[in-house]
């Protein structure tokens, strides 16, 4: 017992108090029902979703079609996180997650932060999502001629601002405008966002095997259709020789793979990288899994290399199919492209809508069970109080925990807007992957078991900062001027800065980003070859840390406020009464 703020908790403890025997319901009364097969399927039903479904717009309208390489390396990051979230998920397969890794690793204090940033990947994420999900609900009622009032489709603060900034998206300004009153108060909120969270809620609360069984279902149309996006778009891409498109003219007239340059791909990194969340979901599932060790790296490893060929497939044809500069603000891209003036085919459009709605719901659903089951983790930890840890007595579902998930859900929806919600969900999960990869480095290598999944050791000590000298001298001789631009501070020539649309601090975030990034790339590479560091979980941190870079001002403000926060609790609640706290006398 001690009070110090990194006491740990070994993996031998964390695996003998969750008490894993082999059979069915363990003691703690989860059922272990799920097979590689079920863990595969859940992973792509987390990935699969609003980021492909909606962001996927913004994102290309961001960077063209070069948002292909953004996806590919954010596909790289993720890849080297699934393989560390499988070496933790192998050796401690317990329900908390990253939460749990960290507590094994960096100590309680981590531990602790890592499970208070994961509340903005499983329930603000799922806001997100939520609010797409209304966004294809609802523009597939009015195609079959149902409409809903649009103060009840719309959140207050996107249609306040929308009338503020005198945006020509009539459906937000016509929301405020005949929203009833109460109490001076104009009623907008988003209707069906909230009726999906209560569904969603009920239906987790209801139990793992009824859960999986309208997962399996949904995950195999979503691939259907969006096989079907891929195949269809694809062939009119060639036949009606579009591929022009994949080499756009930029406002200065210069045909380019990156009409907006790597600094525009690199606006596209929240979109991007959100609609990878998700492949880690599946290590919640550990204690409801027949053969963890075993199946849970497989299941995440597959699930993700699966969703980077449909992503990688996916933008290729959205781009080749229509000019990137037409998906401005456009929130249904995979139905956009099908549209009269695109490649139209009504019936893909109609299909993909609908489509669009199950893949939506199949991330809400595979997010809601999570949240509650590290919850439930960090209660029997002591770092929160014991009703999180509540199972169900007849649906054997951690039924307390699920409501507040509800409730974590569903009521910020009447007070946020999208944007905000996605950007603030990509930093703090890419936050989260960043301690998991560095835990790897930190927990002592072990023997290789037959039949477990074991991360293989290459010695990074000099493999390490050679590639980190490479790829820097990469830039250096790639980017016209990246090592001039990096360092200058000077905004005096900025038109945004002149026209006072960004501060000083705005347009300095990726510069002062990239300076640090650049710092703590130097400082791993001495420690690994004074440490002879494993090559992949290094890969893991410095590649999360680079798409970090791409976040903005408000974004790192909003996070470390949030983080603060969770600080300011912890020591409030659980660091008195932590299961390792010394016992008060
Ligand atoms: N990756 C998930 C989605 O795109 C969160 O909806």
């Amino acid at each position: 017992m001690s009070n110090s703020l990194f006491r740990r908790k070994s993996i031998d403890k964390i695996v003998h108090d969750v008490d894993l025997p082999a059979d069915d319901i363990h003691s703690h009364g989860l059922k272990r029902v799920l097979t590689v097969k079920d863990l595969t399927f859940f992973g792509i039903a987390a990935i699969i979703g609003a980021g492909s479904f909606s962001s996927l717009g913004g994102a290309v309208f961001n960077g063209g079609p070069g948002v292909v390489i953004l996806f590919v390396i954010t596909g790289i990051a993720c890849a080297f996180t699934a393989f560390c979230y499988s070496e933790f998920a192998s050796r401690i397969p317990v329900a908390g997650s990253a939460y749990t890794y960290a507590y094994a690793s960096f100590g309680e204090l981590f531990a602790w932060i890592i499970g208070w940033a994961l509340i903005m990947e499983y329930s603000i994420g799922n806001i997100y999502v939520a609010f797409s999900w209304s966004d294809y609900f609802t523009s597939f009622l009015h195609k079959t001629n149902i409409h809903i009032p649009d103060y009840l489709t719309c959140s207050y603060i996107e249609a306040k601002k929308a009338v503020a900034e005198g945006s020509s998206n009539l459906e937000l300004s016509g929301a405020w405008n005949s929203a009833p009153k109460i109490g001076g108060m104009r009623m907008i909120f988003d209707l069906p966002a909230i009726i999906i969270n209560l569904l969603i809620t009920y239906l987790v609360y209801r139990g793992i095997k009824e859960s999986r069984n309208f997962s399996n279902v949904m995950v195999i149309l979503k691939l259907a259709i969006v096989g079907l996006v891929v195949l269809v778009g694809g062939y009119l891409v060639f036949s009606n020789g579009l591929t022009f498109n994949w080499m756009p003219s930029n406002e200065e007239g210069i045909r380019s793979f990156m009409p907006n340059g790597f600094s525009g791909v690199m606006m596209a990194v929240s979109g991007v990288f959100f609609a990878y969340i998700g492949f880690d979901a599946v290590s919640v599932l550990a204690e409801e899994s027949k053969n963890p060790q075993r199946d849970l790296p497989r299941g995440m490893i597959l699930s993700l290399v699966i969703c980077t060929i449909v992503y990688i497939l996916l933008t290729l044809v959205l781009t080749g199919a229509v000019h990137y500069k037409k998906f401005d603000g456009i929130g249904d891209p995979l139905a956009f492209i099908f549209e009269k003036e695109n490649l139209n085919i009504g019936w893909m459009q109609i299909l993909v809508s609908i489509v669009a709605v199950v893949a939506m719901t199949s991330v809400l659903l595979v997010f809601q069970m999570g949240q509650p089951r590290i919850w439930m983790s960090m209660s029997r930890d002591g770092l929160m109080p014991p009703v999180f840890q509540k199972i169900h007595s007849k649906f054997k579902t951690p039924s307390f925990a699920t409501i507040v998930t509800g409730l974590v859900v569903g009521i910020p929806i009447l007070f946020t807007d999208k944007t905000f919600v996605l950007d603030f969900t990509s930093i703090a999960t890419l936050f989260a992957f960043v301690l998991v990869c560095g835990g790897v480095l930190l927990i002592p290598r072990k023997e290789k078991v037959a039949g477990q999944f074991s991360l293989p050791y290459i010695n990074g000590q000099f493999i390490f900062p050679l590639i980190i000298a490479g790829v820097f001298i990469l830039f250096v001789l790639l980017g016209k001027g990246y090592l001039a631009d990096m360092v200058n501070f000077d905004f005096s020539a900025n038109e945004d800065y002149i026209n006072g649309k960004s501060s000083f601090m705005d347009l300095a975030t990726p510069k002062i980003s990239l300076i640090i990034f650049w710092i703590i790339c130097i400082l791993l590479s001495i420690l690994t070859v004074i440490k002879k560091y494993s090559l992949i979980p290094l890969m893991g941190v410095v590649t999360c840390l680079y798409l970090l870079t791409g976040m903005t001002k408000s974004n790192w403000v909003w996070f470390m406020s949030w983080l603060i926060l969770g600080v300011i609790i912890y020591f409030a609640y659980g660091y008195k009464k932590s299961k390792l706290a010394p016992p008060v006398v």
